[in-house]
């Protein structure tokens, strides 16, 4: 009888920083997706904690951040027995590859990414060789796995772009090496905005806390600030060019509820934006109420904690060594000392 092997599921790869507070924005923007693509995809997610490290961080602070990131994480959906959720800096190929993929990158490349001339104005007074090289870092994330797929947002497009240029010059040079990851579009990709000015991105870094949510927030603070929600002074539920505050709140609805458009207009239709605002932030409030329960209760179980990411990194490790080993054996260095 003929056996028919399952066809082999594409590869994710995806990281996040552990760099504080998450928002709302990353967690509808990406993390929600992450945990729904562990179904269909081979998944591979990291704490991208070597990243965190270009702006100067607090050693305490940072450790509990990227702990807690850890926990809140695994509370969003990121369940470890489907996919390896591993700590970076833990997983040492990432820095070997990182290294050998700088001796492959251009200085006038890493110049040109619009992040790093971002970034260098903002800690103009620490522009160190590591935010100028973080994009070759992120491509040893990527490539080490072999990732086809790659859940992008607009600010790391460009990275992702320069992870691809690596990789197929070093597949050139030598022969075929590293797959060459692909953008992931999200079918129903959100992009959340800040509640304060529905122009830019809602970001924590955002000085009027008021613009963000963080994934935290008690149910109080997230009624206040949608209560405070930026909107217009047209007054009607409905999705339209020019308001942007409304649509984004509209956004924020469908995502958390799983309405559409449509049937958000609807139900809205001849109530005004206070009573909008006050079903978007209890939609909000239930939406988050399991994930920060389950949070809660995660961080209290650091033995839990520590054995998910140990065995996530055993895995990485195995996993990755095999391309590293051979991107090592085909550049020409010596074999591996023997222990
Ligand atoms: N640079 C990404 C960010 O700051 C995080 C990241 C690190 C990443 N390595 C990655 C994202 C590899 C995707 C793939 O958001």
């Amino acid at each position: 009888m003929e056996t028919t092997t399952p066809p082999q599921k594409k590869i994710i790869f995806s990281a996040i920083q552990p760099s504080g507070t998450i928002t709302l924005g990353n967690y509808l923007g990406a993390l929600k997706n992450w945990t729904q693509l562990q179904e269909e995809y081979r998944c591979i997610f990291a704490l991208a904690d070597l990243h965190t490290i270009t702006v100067r961080q607090e050693p305490a602070v940072f450790r509990r951040n990227t702990l807690e990131a850890y926990a809140l994480l695994l509370a969003c959906g990121v369940d470890p027995q489907k996919s390896p959720f591993f700590i970076q800096s833990q997983v040492h190929t990432h820095a070997e590859l990182a290294w050998i993929l700088n001796c492959y990158t251009q200085f006038g490349e890493l110049s040109r990414m619009t992040q790093f001339k971002d970034k260098s104005l903002k800690h103009a007074d620490n522009i160190n060789v590591g935010l100028f090289a973080y994009p070759s870092l992120m491509a040893a994330d990527i490539l080490l796995y072999q990732a086809d797929l790659v859940p992008v947002g607009a600010d790391q497009k460009q990275h992702l772009e320069l992870a691809r240029d690596i990789a197929a010059r070093f597949n050139g040079i030598y022969s075929p090496t590293f797959t060459i990851p692909d953008p992931y579009i999200p079918k129903d990709g959100a992009r959340i905005m800040s509640l304060q000015d529905p122009t830019k991105k809602m970001s924590k870094s955002d000085e009027n806390p008021n613009a963000w949510v963080a994934l935290l927030d008690k149910p109080d603070d997230i009624v206040r600030k949608f209560k405070r929600a930026v909107t217009d002074s047209e007054g009607g539920v409905r999705y339209a060019e020019g308001k942007d505050g409304v649509n984004n709140l509209i956004g924020i609805y469908s995502c958390v509820t799983g309405k559409s458009c449509a049937e958000i207009e609807k139900e809205f239709d001849g109530k005004g934006y206070g009573d909008f605002k006050a079903a978007v932030a209890e939609a909000v409030t239930d939406h988050l109420r399991p994930i920060q329960e389950e949070y809660a209760r995660l961080i209290q179980d650091k033995a839990y904690l520590e054995q998910c990411y140990t065995a996530a990194a055993q895995t990485a490790l195995s996993l990755s060594q095999r391309t590293l080993s051979k991107v090592m054996k085909k550049i020409g260095f010596l074999p591996p000392a023997k222990p």
